[in-house]
């Protein structure tokens, strides 16, 4: 892929005019120095979407869609990133860096890749016509549960062992580096897959690369795969994206399995939104691809040790790539299935019913990464633990309020052995890492009193007379709530944006993102009093949440007493 000079794209986005771009979708009214308007990624009511021209950035108050000027036109406009880059520069009046004129050996190497490409395929059309001319693959396909309709989606086919017969005039080498033949050490030539049912994997545009192929008796490898090569790169694709990506995309959600067969098997019980790796562990750029197209990505693992330890290895990735409004889980299979005898076992309902009951937040996978097997009386786990925690949670770049979260709950947990070796349970309930990661929720965070009057002294000198109408229950949270409120009336777009993502009560960060969007539409820079009167207006609708749940918990005392 062509890789654009860095400054040329930075002369782009600060050449780039966001809001004309946006303009013809979304009705823009002048807030201040930003524009607002209905934000055309989720459905609502009243605006809470912006764009700023100073910034060059949209961020939508509601549901956190955010971006520049290339990202408005590749998740608005559905543009690939070449083309947005190509768009801009064409609108802003920018030259495209000289594309060198390809040599003779760029267009030796591209006609390369074409040849290599047309191997594979042609293997591909004889792969599936080899299918249907044996009695035996389609038998065993249809031991496995295979529809003939489902095949055909996947364009499974069979591998009978003569493919060298195929490609008369064809160079053994080409065939060698795509994989479709073998070399061996006496020299002999022959066949890479033999007697094997073929998958064939595509690029996300459906173009077949290479191919996974499994023996129909016992041979091993039970899988082979083909080799990585310029056509087939193994850590970018993901198997089954290309028939998924469509659902993948209008349902924001993507189920990670970990076999060809699992992910055949629930496209073909009605789950379309199946991938998997290539024979190999998941790595970043696939997660990277999957939460650009889903918001929940969600890791069906088989039952085994293997597929804990595949869960395990993926949770730590996607700390790396994961982002604030995006969430992961993981679900283990009962011990002897996986997706696709699940599936084939119990439908797709009992499936479905199964992942939503037992899907484990990343959270919790994280926790039980740090703790498994760790008795927390000892003081000497709860250190390797923090440690190891702080260096797990540095590795997550694109999710502040997350690690802050995380960070939060494995404090908790620590305390919590503290806690109960301070005797709060009887000494032999040891707190396993089972009980404490997943199940029992952790205590409160600890509000220790200094950041209590820390904050309210920060609270007070910002507006003492608010003070004593504050419901003590929200105290802490109101203190967090002002503090962040007045970063975001004094500063600009992004840290507004941020200080809302960083409040963690839903409701808080509901009566703030208001507060926020109300201040735009109202223009103007904001006066003492105009803060007096938000804080106000904060206030009451804290107070109304207050009073609203006191009289929520009553009700349900009554009528838990009652019955
Ligand atoms: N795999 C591989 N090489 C192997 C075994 C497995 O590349 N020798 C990869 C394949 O991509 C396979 C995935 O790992 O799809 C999962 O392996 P496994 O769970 O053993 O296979 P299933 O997909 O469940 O296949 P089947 O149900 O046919 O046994
Ligand atoms: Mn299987």
């Amino acid at each position: 892929m062509q890789r654009f000079p860095q400054a040329f794209l930075d002369t782009i986005r600060e050449r780039a005019d966001i809001v004309a771009l946006i303009q013809p979708y979304v009705q823009l009214r002048k807030a201040g120095r930003d524009f607002m308007g209905l934000c055309p990624f989720h459905n609502e009511k009243s605006p809470s979407f912006t764009v700023s021209p100073t910034k060059q950035f949209y961020h939508c108050f509601g549901c956190g869609a955010h971006g520049t000027a290339f990202d408005w036109l590749i998740d608005h406009d559905g543009y690939s990133f070449p083309e947005a880059v190509a768009q801009l520069a064409q609108s802003a009046g920018i030259a495209m860096p000289e594309r060198e004129v390809p040599t003779p050996a760029d267009l030796q190497a591209q006609a390369r890749q074409t040849h290599l490409q047309s191997l594979v395929a042609t293997a591909d059309t004889i792969f599936q016509r080899q299918l249907r001319a044996s009695p035996q693959a389609k038998e065993y396909l249809k031991l496995r549960g295979m529809t003939g309709h489902a095949a055909k989606a996947f364009g499974i086919g069979y591998a009978s062992g003569d493919l060298i017969a195929h490609f008369p005039g064809v160079k053994l080498k080409d065939l060698v580096e795509v994989g479709l033949v073998v070399e061996r050490t006496n020299g002999e030539i022959v066949d890479k897959f033999r007697r094997r049912v073929m998958f064939p994997i595509q690029n996300e545009a459906g173009t077949v690369i290479g191919f996974g192929g499994r023996t129909v008796g016992n041979e091993e490898p039970k899988y082979l795969n083909s080799p990585e090569s310029t056509i087939f790169r193994k850590g970018r694709e993901l198997y089954g994206l290309a028939l998924a990506k469509q659902e993948i995309r209008r349902t924001r959600t993507a189920f990670v399995m970990e076999g060809y067969m699992d992910v055949v098997a629930l496209h073909q019980h009605g789950e379309g939104r199946a991938v998997a790796a290539l024979g190999t562990s998941i790595t970043s750029d696939q997660l990277q691809r999957l939460f650009q197209l889903a918001d929940h990505v969600v890791f069906a693992m088989d039952g085994d040790g293997a597929g804990q330890k595949a869960a395990n290895r993926a949770a730590l990735l996607v700390l790396e790539v994961i982002g604030d409004r995006k969430t992961a889980s993981f679900v283990s299979l009962p011990a002897e299935h996986d997706p696709d005898s699940y599936v084939r076992a119990n439908g797709l309902d009992a499936w479905t019913a199964y992942i939503g009951t037992h899907a484990e937040p990343l959270s919790a996978r994280i926790t039980k990464i740090l703790t498994a097997g760790r008795d927390l009386n000892l003081p000497e786990n709860r250190a390797a633990i923090a440690r190891e925690a702080s260096e797990m949670l540095a590795t997550i770049r694109h999710a502040p309020t997350l690690q802050e979260a995380l960070r939060t709950h494995v404090e908790a947990i620590i305390n919590m052995g503290v806690a109960r070796k301070a005797g709060h349970r009887s000494r032999d309930a040891k707190p396993t890492a089972e009980d404490i990661g997943t199940k029992a929720k952790p205590p409160a965070p600890d509000r220790s009193r200094a950041a209590f009057y820390e904050n309210l002294a920060r609270l007070s000198q910002l507006a003492p007379q608010h003070l004593e109408q504050i419901p003590t229950v929200l105290i802490d949270d109101f203190a967090a709530l002002i503090c962040s409120w007045f970063a975001v009336a004094a500063a600009d777009l992004d840290a507004r944006a941020a200080a809302v993502e960083r409040i963690t009560i839903p409701a808080l960060q509901q009566v703030v993102r208001a507060a926020v969007v109300g201040t735009m539409q109202r223009t103007a820079e904001l006066g003492a009093e105009q803060i007096d009167t938000e804080i106000s207006a904060i206030l009451a609708a804290l107070q109304r949440d207050a009073e609203h749940a006191a009289r929520v918990q009553k009700t349900t005392a009554l009528f838990a007493a009652a019955v």
